[in-house]
């Protein structure tokens, strides 16, 4: 990670799945302030933009610096700029970047990067959604962790990504039930006490496309399913229609 906000990082990387994923050494993640690589007496990391306008622009020199004396050690790794403009999030770049030896996240801030960080050391640009926030920290580390959740060891093999939203062919993921296993009057529902494996699975399957194809059809597309399943997944549609 590069940034001008280390400390943002401090309580997300320390704790739940990435701070165990970190302890264990599965993953290792280091934030770098980027103005450890500046080289005036204010440190400065950001100035006026050129034509005007509000906000202030990120300087090329330390971040290009910081992105350099990086590369120099260890593997090259693709680095990341987090910015609205670039490339969206989805479960598909997520696992392009789970496949990198190394990733360097820097974190965009004010508003913007001189461009010309991006012509000389940015491999790719990545948004984590439609929306504009207030710097590039969070969207660091939701891609973290995103990615980490792919790195072998990470999760228990109950947890496994695998099995998840967005990983199971394409489709969200079935409702999920816990005890007690009647609250405030709503039941859970009956098929899960069965104890057949094979009815829960199959529940579960009917469930994630039902739920698919009434909240986000779009999904549907490119959802790998039979052809039974995708008649059960039109007639939601259908009914949505009507
Ligand atoms: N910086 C500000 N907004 C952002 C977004 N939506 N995605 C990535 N980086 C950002």
């Amino acid at each position: 990670m590069l940034t001008t906000f280390p400390e943002m990082f401090d309580a997300p990387l320390g704790s739940s799945i990435m701070g165990r994923a970190r302890e264990s050494g599965l993953v290792e993640c280091l934030v770098h302030n980027i103005r450890d690589w500046t080289r005036d007496r204010h440190r400065t990391t950001d100035d006026y933009p050129f034509g005007g306008g509000v906000g202030m622009v990120m300087k090329p020199e330390p971040v290009c610096d910081a992105v350099r004396d990086l590369r120099s050690e260890g593997p090259r790794g693709v680095v990341i700029l987090t910015t609205p403009q670039g490339e969206v999030l989805d479960h598909r770049v997520v696992q392009e970047l789970a496949a990198e030896e190394r990733l360097i996240l820097l974190c965009g801030h004010y508003e913007g990067v001189d461009e010309r960080v991006s012509e000389l050391v940015v491999d790719r640009e990545i948004s984590i959604g439609d929306y504009v926030l207030t710097g590039g920290e969070l969207p660091a580390l939701i891609i973290m962790d995103a990615v980490i959740r792919f790195v072998p060891g990470v999760l228990g093999a109950e947890e496994s990504a695998q099995t998840d939203s967005f990983a199971w062919d394409g489709l969200l993921d079935c409702p999920h039930y816990t005890r007690p296993r009647e609250y405030e009057g709503l039941s859970a529902p009956e098929v899960l006490f069965s104890g057949n494996h094979g009815e829960i699975a199959k529940w579960r399957r009917s469930q994630a496309i039902l739920r698919t194809a009434a909240r986000r059809p779009d999904l549907l597309a490119g959802a790998r399913l039979s052809d039974e399943e995708r008649a059960l997944a039109e007639t939601v549609l259908r009914q949505e229609r009507d």
